[in-house]
């Protein structure tokens, strides 16, 4: 495998960048997937300045299963409208006391070259097991059905030899990295894990080690011979963005990544990881519990509730004017200075359903303030709205509230 470790276990709209690359791909643009997977496979939020503007190169020409790409080469051209990643009517289906259920459940979204996706939701939404099943990472047992494609390659129909060469291409970064890491190994061995799995030569490998680890703020002197748990939380985040970065990633998934970090640090890493984003012209899935964190690093935002999208658009619609329900109670979780500005009322209503017995028709009715008969009813789809986003709700806020003239 390369650098993915095996198995570790409302405030106004801020603006995209001039420079942003297209933040709405089309999955009607996309290329036909003819592959069904049906694989078994093996805290507060921080005050963080938002994204510098990024100039993402243009997508690199497709590379097949070649060889590693070299981060510090120059990108060659192509067409900026192929996405860097498509996943189409993803299902992930686990087993609980001898019960299967839909963890994720026909979520379909595609990543520009360069942009940054957020990917929100409650703990148990299934934003980890979408990251995971992208990187091909589900644990066994676990079936899936959709498609993820890289390049317009459905990555379950690779062999094992060409999965590892495409993960030095997309990469995984998770929300506890010490438990990602062999506690063995030097820092510089575990940056250069990826790497030697790939058999460059060493001289390239401690080329690319130093270069990682100078795009994270550290210096190959400063963590020579220095094992992890030398090194803080925030310095750990670093190092495991740096072993991502050796391989000259073009995405990476990044799991809550400052979950378990202090504010403070929480900032740093955020500001780090839109530099890199900028520098490299890198793709990011910024997974979050917290919308206020992933305001600040996405352009465009999808909302997860048990296990589908309700809602997803540009990060200035929908924090702007949020139509989902569901996402008008995440932002009301986000503290403001001012209680009088909260969008609805803060009262949040029962608990998640149990995934073994999704209510009937939309999942979210029997927390949703706008219910009606109809919710019970049909399952809502999402649909495109006036604000620009799309919403799976029958009611949404951008329409006319239910039962008005
Ligand atoms: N390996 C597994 N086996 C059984 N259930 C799992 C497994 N991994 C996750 N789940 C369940 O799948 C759902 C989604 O989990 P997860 O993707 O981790 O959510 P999130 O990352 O949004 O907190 C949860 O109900 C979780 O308990
Ligand atoms: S479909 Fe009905 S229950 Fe579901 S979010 Fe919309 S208004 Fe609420
Ligand atoms: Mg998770």
């Amino acid at each position: 495998m390369s650098g993915v470790p095996a198995q570790p276990q409302a405030r106004s709209p801020a603006p995209l960048p001039a420079s942003a690359p297209p933040v709405a791909t089309p999955l009607a643009a996309m290329p036909p997937v003819a592959t069904s997977l049906a694989a078994t496979t093996a805290a507060p939020s921080p005050t963080t300045s938002p994204l510098p503007a990024s100039s993402p190169a243009a997508w690199p020409a497709s590379a097949g299963d070649a060889p590693m790409p070299d981060p510090s080469a120059p990108a060659p051209s192509a067409s900026p409208a192929q996405p860097v990643l498509l996943v189409r009517d993803l299902t992930v289906r686990f087993e609980r006391g001898g019960r299967r259920f839909n963890a994720v459940d026909g979520v379909s979204f595609a990543v520009a070259p360069g942009e940054t996706l957020g990917l929100v939701g409650e703990s148990g939404s299934g934003k980890t097991t979408i990251g995971r099943a992208i990187l091909q990472l589900l644990p066994q047992g676990s079936t899936v059905e959709g498609a993820v494609l890289h390049e317009g390659v459905a990555l379950n129909t690779l062999s094992a030899a060409a999965l590892r060469a495409r993960r030095a291409r997309l990469q995984m970064i998770f929300q506890d990295p010490v438990s990602s890491f062999n506690p063995r190994r030097a820092v510089e061995e575990i940056v250069a894990e990826g790497l030697a799995i790939q058999g460059l030569p060493r001289a390239e490998r401690t080329r690319r080690v130093e270069a990682a680890l100078a795009d994270v703020g550290m210096s190959r002197e400063a963590v020579r011979g220095r094992r992890p748990h030398q090194f803080s939380g925030g310095q750990c985040q670093r190092i495991a963005i740096a072993r991502a970065l050796a391989v000259g990633p073009e995405l990476i998934v990044c799991d809550e990544p400052v979950a378990s970090l202090d504010v403070s640090v929480q900032a740093q890493v955020i500001n780090l990881l839109g530099d890199i984003r900028a520098r490299r012209a890198l793709a990011l899935i910024f997974i979050s519990h917290d919308l206020a964190v992933v305001r600040n690093v996405s352009d465009r935002v999808a909302v997860l509730y048990l296990g589908r999208i309700v809602e997803i658009g540009t990060n200035d619609a929908l924090y702007a004017r949020p139509a989902h329900p569901y996402t008008r109670m995440l932002l009301d979780a986000v503290p403001v200075p001012d209680a009088s500005r909260r969008l609805v009322p803060a009262a949040v209503p029962a608990e998640m359903p149990s995934r073994l017995a999704p209510p009937s028709g939309c999942r979210f009715r029997t927390r949703c303030p706008r219910a009606q008969s109809l919710c019970a009813e049909a399952e809502p789809q999402l649909r495109p709205v006036p604000a620009g986003q799309q919403v799976a709700c029958h009611f949404p806020h951008d329409e006319p509230a239910p039962g008005a003239a």
